[in-house]
């Protein structure tokens, strides 16, 4: 088949890469000329991995395409994703302006049949108004009178960090569509994903798209949950460890999604669970749930904070702190609303001096702050005389470091760690002080 993709972000250039691996030609359209001119010299533009060798071989096949012109982008293209950002607006609600902007220009220069799907997270009845806007430009004004077309709903579910994966080998395909020409095309599209039997569920449009809001909520419920479990462990001077191995045994709770931390990040929940709380205001729902967890998971980031203000006796004016991990979760470069700049900006306005490494981040974070912290290319370059380690990301390199190499570049033994990687047996045997989430506090 032949596919555009409109947005070459993280979903749009996943979705491109992975539709040309099973045999479509695929152009990825993207206004970003920078963003664009990397790619076409064969330079990926964000850390993902698995990706590069996907998207060189396509590539190199000649499936894989990419562009800033939008028209040249969609010619003789059967399906066009919409792979494009919804930033909240200043209401919280999702903002439609790249949606629409685009849907209003396809209209002016679409030529045929074609399929066009939003795949970026949108509220209910979004498809509803694209269809609008694109019978709007089109040259007669009338809704398919010259060239007929249809808006489908196909929310993605893939996680960064390991996106390729979920793509690949989604757990469904959300698919909301009242046009059976849509969905004939659409079924043949996605049957190479779901070669294990996992679903392609069929429902209607406002459906697929509060779906996608349920799933993401659903999820920042949960991990809040978890962390205000934690939080009470702390109180009581229970575990949360064991209470989480406790109810993560019964099917009905599941395992996954039950560790406690300092909150979540990235581009989706909090976007989301903002969004869907003014979906539902604006329908004179109050989703009390939502409003919660959001007050919550900004708490839970700054978790760590009167735990080190406690230890240095309020006083971190002058203090070294090494900082491991930047991105909003592990095997990322992304840093949206990521708990360790909340905590840079909390540490920062004590007057604490931070130097910190992350594995991907630092460019980005770089790019933010400019010289307000320092970087060091090394993990362990970051210990060097530091007063305290703070650990805010899970990579996989910080679970189980050389303790002794920390402990002759530390100037104090003490790690506050926001993201619970340490037994704390061995923590004890080493003699820090060492401070997790939920967990007794471990003293030399
Ligand atoms: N990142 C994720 O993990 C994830 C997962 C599932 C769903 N989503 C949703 O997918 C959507 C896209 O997210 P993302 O993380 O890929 O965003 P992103 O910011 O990484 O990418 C969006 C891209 O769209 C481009 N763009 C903006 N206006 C354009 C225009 N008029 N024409 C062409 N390109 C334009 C931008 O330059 C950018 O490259 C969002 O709605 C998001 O909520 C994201």
């Amino acid at each position: 088949m032949k596919i555009a993709v409109i947005g070459t972000g993280y979903v749009g250039l996943v979705t491109g890469t992975c539709f040309a691996e099973t045999g479509n030609t695929v152009t990825c359209v993207d206004i970003d000329v920078n963003k664009i001119n990397k790619l076409n010299s064969g330079k990926l533009t964000i850390y993902e991995p698995g990706l590069e060798k996907l998207f060189l071989r396509n590539q190199k096949e000649a499936r894989l395409h990419f562009t800033t012109n939008l028209k040249e982008g969609i010619t003789d293209a059967q399906i066009i994703f919409l792979a494009l950002p919804t930033p909240p607006g200043e209401d919280g609600s999702a903002d439609l302006k790249y949606i629409l902007g685009v849907a209003d220009e396809l209209g002016k220069i679409i030529s045929n049949y074609v399929i066009i799907i939003d795949k970026s997270t949108v509220p209910v009845g979004t498809a509803d108004k694209v269809y609008a806007a694109i019978a709007k430009s089109l040259p007669t004004g009338q809704a398919g009178a010259t060239v007929p077309f249809d808006v489908v709903s196909n929310p993605e579910f893939l996680r960064e960090g390991v996106a390729v994966d979920d793509f690949m080998k989604p757990d469904r395909v959300v698919i909301g569509t009242s046009s059976d020409r849509a969905k004939k095309t659409l079924n043949e599209l996605y049957l190479p994903f779901v070669r294990q039997g996992n679903p392609i569920i069929y429902m209607d449009e406002k459906s697929a798209e509060l779906t996608k809001y349920a799933a993401n909520a659903f999820l920042a419920t949960k991990i809040t949950f978890m962390n205000e479990i934690a939080n009470l462990c702390e109180k009581f001077g229970a575990d949360v460890d064991m209470v989480r191995k406790g109810i993560g045994s019964d099917e009905r709770i599941g395992r996954r999604f039950l560790f406690p931390g300092i909150g979540y990040g990235g581009s989706c929940f909090p976007k989301d669970v903002q969004a869907l709380a003014k979906s539902a205001a604006d329908v004179n729902y109050e989703f009390k749930i939502l409003d919660a967890v959001m007050e919550i998971n900004e708490k839970q980031k700054l978790n760590l904070i009167p735990k080190i203000k406690a230890y240095f006796n309020n006083e971190l004016k002058g203090k070294k702190i090494a900082l491991w991990g930047l991105a909003f979760k592990p095997n990322t470069d992304d840093i949206r609303e990521a708990p360790a700049l909340s905590i840079i900006n909390a540490l920062l306005r004590e007057g604490a001096v931070i130097t910190a490494y992350d594995p991907e981040a630092m460019p980005n974070v770089k790019a933010l702050l400019a010289d307000k912290i320092k970087f060091t290319d090394r993990q362990y370059d970051t210990l060097m005389d530091a007063d305290a380690l703070v650990i805010a990301t899970e990579w996989s390199e910080f679970r189980t470091p050389d303790f002794n190499n920390m402990i002759s570049l530390l100037k104090n033994k003490v790690i506050f760690d926001g993201r619970n990687l340490f037994d704390l047996t061995k923590m004890e045997e080493l003699g820090f002080h060492y401070e997790s989430v939920g967990r007794r506090t471990i003293k030399p």
